[in-house]
């Protein structure tokens, strides 16, 4: 076995009504009073923030809330926010929202407490610290941001770079499933497929997979595959939910030590240029990408196969594997999201810009089994137009 090292989140709670006595539970751990939350204005105008912001006011907690995070946050809307919260000494950050709204939190721990700019931080290892206190707590069972050393942030017009370092691993992780009851249908589909990637492209990834990362990648798709419809069919189902939401953690658990590769390099794009929520952008090139990773990645898919979805599961692995791959289809068929490029609005014109932009993530496609080309990014994108 190679060496390895894992590295993850300190402290996670996993409670129903968490957000509830959120003052309460923060209250046992800072000493502080300056608590800034950090989220989107959809989150909160719906009410959903209510309960936490009630019970942070009745345990001392003075807030301010910053809404301004878009999805697929944009740079310049990281340092407005960053200047509010410094405007406002806060002294913990609450990331409360998507993984937007999460990752926005993550670099806002970091610009408060130091005069690094965000421009040096993009890339593997960049970010000096140090940072004020982190905490995050999810509204979607998707990105595992909460779980993560991971921001991604819109730079420029179209292209997404990840600021990956340790420090922005967060100090407290709470996951109260109640929060994610009112994900539409659609969205709790292109949320959880995100999840689900994550954890295929972990337990495939070419350089840094491992026994911990595994593990945790395996439970996590037997809890998603086998919620993922009912989440999406009957969203108050709290057990559903709440296995959705351990699952997209346990998930990024797991691609925070092995990293995803090809899938999300080929979904990038799509966000950059036409606005493709993260979740449904993965969901659309995931096929295709796994049928290109196939002559590569036989024996792991064959091994998802059996733990995943054991029933008439073929014995050899070349079968196995097939059988893997048609089972993750069907499960993405059954949701009912789109299923192709034109239905997002991409042109068949676009193909070539999309393939050429893939191949500028090369910080994910190292981590690919099979060695990706721009005329193999061309054919997977045409594959699903
Ligand atoms: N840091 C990481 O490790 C990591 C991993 C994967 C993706 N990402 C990034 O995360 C972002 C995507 O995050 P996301 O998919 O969670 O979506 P998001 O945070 O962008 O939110 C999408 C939409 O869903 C809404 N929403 C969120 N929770 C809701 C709820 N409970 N009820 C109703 N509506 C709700 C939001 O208001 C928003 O309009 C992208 O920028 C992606 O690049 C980060
Ligand atoms: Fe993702």
């Amino acid at each position: 076995m190679q060496n390895f090292e894992f590295v993850t989140v300190p402290h996670i709670l996993v409670e129903r009504g968490a957000a509830a006595r959120l003052g309460e539970a923060l209250r046992q751990r800072y000493t502080a009073t300056r608590l800034c939350v950090v989220t989107d204005r959809f989150l909160s105008e719906s009410g959903l923030l209510a309960p936490a912001l009630c019970n942070l006011a009745d345990h001392g907690w003075q807030v301010t809330v910053i809404d301004n995070v878009q999805a697929d946050p944009p740079d310049t809307v990281i340092l407005e926010a960053a200047k509010r919260a410094r405007e406002a000494s806060a002294e913990v950050v609450l990331g409360l929202g998507g993984g937007s709204s999460m990752d926005v939190a993550k670099l806002i721990a970091v610009l408060c407490a130091s005069d690094q700019p965000l421009a040096d931080m993009y890339g593997v290892g960049n970010v000096k610290g140090p940072r004020l206190p982190l905490v995050l707590m999810p509204t979607t069972a998707g990105t595992g941001s909460e779980v993560t050393a991971i921001s991604i942030v819109t730079t420029g017009q179209t292209t997404k770079a990840g600021v990956v370092s340790p420090v922005l691993m967060a100090d407290l992780a709470v996951l109260d499933a109640e929060l994610t009851v009112g994900l539409p249908a659609q969205a709790t589909a292109a949320t959880g497929i995100d999840a689900m990637v994550h954890a295929i492209e972990a337990y495939t990834s070419a350089r840094l997979k491992n026994p911990v990362s595994d593990c945790l990648a395996v439970r996590a798709l037997q809890m998603l595959a086998g919620n993922l419809l009912t989440a999406c069919r009957d969203g108050a189902n709290l057990d559903a939910r709440s296995n959705m939401l351990v699952g997209a953690m346990l998930a990024g658990q797991a691609f925070a030590n092995a990293p995803v590769a090809a899938v999300h390099a080929l979904a990038y794009p799509l966000g950059g240029h036409f606005h493709v929520a993260h979740g449904l952008s993965n969901a659309l090139v995931l096929d295709p990408v796994l049928r290109f990773n196939l002559p590569a990645a036989t024996a792991q898919y064959a091994e998802l196969a059996r733990a995943v979805f054991p029933e008439g599961c073929p014995a050899d692995d070349a079968s196995a594997a097939r059988h893997f791959i048609e089972q993750m289809g069907a499960l993405v068929s059954a949701t009912g999201i789109p299923k192709t490029l034109r239905e997002v609005g991409v042109e068949e014109g676009h193909l070539r810009m999309l393939a050429a932009d893939a191949l500028k993530q090369q910080r994910l496609l190292v981590n690919n089994l099979r060695p990706v080309t721009e005329e193999d990014a061309f054919e997977i994108y045409k594959a699903v137009f």
